[in-house]
């Protein structure tokens, strides 16, 4: 079964159109990587997908569940890391996954072990008793990480996963993308770190405008831009076009 289908997804605020018409087909064990320059629509594609945001129009179905008849059911089926991770400030990071781990009805001896192992994978110290309003956005990302992975989500969303993680980290998150997808679980990144596209997409998708302009793997986009490196592709294929307001 596919893990998301998404059909003729649209969304608009106000007169402009943040996403139009957008199809996509993802299976168990892919990594998608969505690349597309600022405002192109990629965080407002993966709101609509978490649903975080209602479309205007289209469908999103996630392992069979559809969005708008089961939200419930669906939103158990996702992990979703937001661009800017949101932990309250007076929890600290332990507090905090032992918090959402509660709302996605996990119990404790459940995950105890996992989480033992999440947090020595990555590097988490004894800064996690710590009230997370001393946390740098690294840190921040770290207990987002660590707390994504606890219910088992079949579909992993991630806006930005590396921004403020240094180059270990970094690294850590590339494996566990990797050992994730070699599960069979399905992961939906979006990027502006181009290395990171080359090294761990199964399928790139180029969104600009609203508009995905291209889906495909890296040999696919090669051939379709004449360029080789990732960078040339990327700025080819994702040149300026105008933004039509709807009449
Ligand atoms: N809550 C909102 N209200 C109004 N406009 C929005 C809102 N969220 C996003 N937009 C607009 O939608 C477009 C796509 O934004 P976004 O999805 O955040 O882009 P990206 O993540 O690719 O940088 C932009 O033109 C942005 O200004
Ligand atoms: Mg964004």
């Amino acid at each position: 079964m596919k893990t998301l289908v998404i059909k003729n997804l649209k969304k608009k605020f106000g007169t402009t159109w943040a996403v139009r018409n957008l199809n996509l087909e993802l299976e168990p064990g892919e990594i998608f990587v969505l690349l597309g320059p600022n405002g192109a629509g990629k965080t407002t594609t993966l709101k609509l997908i978490a649903g975080l945001l209602h479309p205007d129009e289209g469908d999103v179905v996630i392992n069979g569940i559809d969005t708008r008849k089961n939200p419930l059911e669906a939103k158990s089926r996702i992990g979703y890391i937001p661009d800017e991770p949101f932990i309250y400030s007076k929890l600290t990071g332990r507090e905090f996954i032992n918090f959402v781990a509660g709302i996605y009805n996990v119990k404790h001896d459940d995950y105890e072990k996992k989480m033992a192992e999440l947090f020595k994978r990555f590097g988490v110290g004894a800064w996690i008793d710590g009230f997370s309003e001393g946390y740098s956005h690294g840190m921040k990302q770290k207990v987002v990480m660590c707390q994504l992975l606890l219910h088992d989500p079949q579909l992993i969303l991630i806006d930005e996963p590396l921004v403020g993680l240094d180059p270990k980290s970094s690294k850590t998150v590339r494996e566990t993308f990797i050992e994730l997808k070699n599960q069979g679980k399905t992961l939906f990144i979006c990027t502006h770190t181009l290395s990171f596209a080359k090294d761990i997409a199964s399928k790139i998708g180029i969104i600009n405008v609203g508009e995905m302009k291209f889906i495909g793997n890296l040999d696919e986009l090669s051939k379709i831009s004449g360029k080789r490196d990732i960078e040339e592709i990327y700025l080819k294929l994702s040149e300026e076009s105008v933004n039509e307001t709807i009449p």
